[in-house]
């Protein structure tokens, strides 16, 4: 096989992680070559012993992706020049004064520039603000690499729906967001994505698609807040906050129930860190994060 040719079978995705490794082992098992890169050591270490430390991924899959051929685990970013697409799903948390953290996504970017070829893609998974793809990743990539995106290499945003505590969720069967820096980058993302991903969702640009990804966690965030506000109050007047929603949820448009819980933990309150929009929109995060304050003052009140 020409060099050319093996890169056109293998990609490589940064941050092996509740997201990362899910997708990595979806595109193995479509038949694609995947480099699984991660910063570290004990993670890439277990994989390549096919071991899992996610609890709903068994390590025999890890295993047979690895006896198949399709998977390995790396933490050496040069081998990225290896491959036809590189997807980055590395954290992004708050930093302490509660704005969004890039840092993971702008290192990843710096360690993926030294080695990019001509004609890579880059497609980043990590929920952010709009932004972030097409002006914070670009740049670093450009300056790293001396390419120019959109000309030498395709850039792209696809946010991940990864929903861990649910049996029945498969990676390949939930719909994926996706857009791009130029139409051709978009037409290149769907291309690598529609190997492994039933349905995608085009939108008309990197900024569209991650304020889509963000309008999804806000709207599940408000609705968690508002259950467990409504919680109390309906429990101050007898009233069972249960009975209430089984009732509304007949309700066969307009409606959709979420129920009393312990707000958002645990993977969930990432997704609400990951609901700060950033410097780009500060108006929108006010009005977002006064539902975050409303929470974070009660942690260990329990709403069952
Ligand atoms: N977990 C979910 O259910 C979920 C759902 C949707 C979106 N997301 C988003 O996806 C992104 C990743 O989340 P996650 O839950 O997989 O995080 P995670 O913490 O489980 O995994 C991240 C991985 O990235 C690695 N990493 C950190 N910096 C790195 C770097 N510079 N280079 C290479 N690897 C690096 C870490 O070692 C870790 O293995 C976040 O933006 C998150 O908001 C997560």
């Amino acid at each position: 096989m020409s060099e050319t040719s093996e890169r056109k079978s293998k990609i490589a995705v940064v941050g092996l992680g509740y997201v990362g490794l899910p997708l990595s082992l979806q595109f193995a098992r479509s038949g694609v070559t995947v480099l699984g890169l991660d910063i570290d050591p004990v993670k890439v270490d277990a994989l390549n012993q096919g071991r899992s430390y996610i609890r709903h991924i068994g390590s025999e899959t890890i295993t047979g992706m690895i006896r198949a051929g399709r998977f390995s685990a790396t933490t050496d970013f040069a081998r990225v020049a290896e491959v036809e697409a590189v997807i980055i799903c590395v954290p992004t948390p708050l930093s302490k004064n509660r704005d969004p953290d890039i840092s993971f996504i702008l290192e990843t970017g710096r360690r993926i520039a030294r080695h990019l070829q001509k004609d890579t893609l880059v497609v980043l998974e990590s929920t952010t603000y709009p932004g972030t793809t097409d002006e914070d990743l670009r740049e670093v990539l450009e300056i790293g690499s001396g390419l120019v995106a959109g000309r030498d290499f395709y850039l792209a945003f696809s946010p991940e729906r990864e929903d861990p505590g649910n049996p029945e969720s498969k990676v390949a069967n939930i719909p994926q967001g996706c857009g791009g820096y130029t139409p051709a980058c978009l037409e290149r993302a769907c291309a690598l994505y529609s190997r492994a991903i039933r349905t995608l969702v085009p939108v008309s640009s990197c900024r569209a698609a991650e304020a889509t990804k963000l309008l999804e966690n806000i709207f599940r965030s408000v609705n968690i807040a508002l259950v467990n506000e409504l919680k109390l109050v309906y429990s101050a007047m007898g009233i069972d906050i249960w009975e209430v929603i089984n009732a509304a949820k007949t309700k066969p448009f307009g409606f959709m129930a979420f129920y009393p819980g312990p707000g958002l933990v645990g993977t969930a309150s990432r997704l609400i860190r990951s609901i700060s929009l950033g410097r780009r929109a500060n108006t929108a995060r006010t009005c977002v994060s006064s539902n975050w304050r409303a929470r974070s003052t009660r942690p260990c009140r329990c709403m069952w």
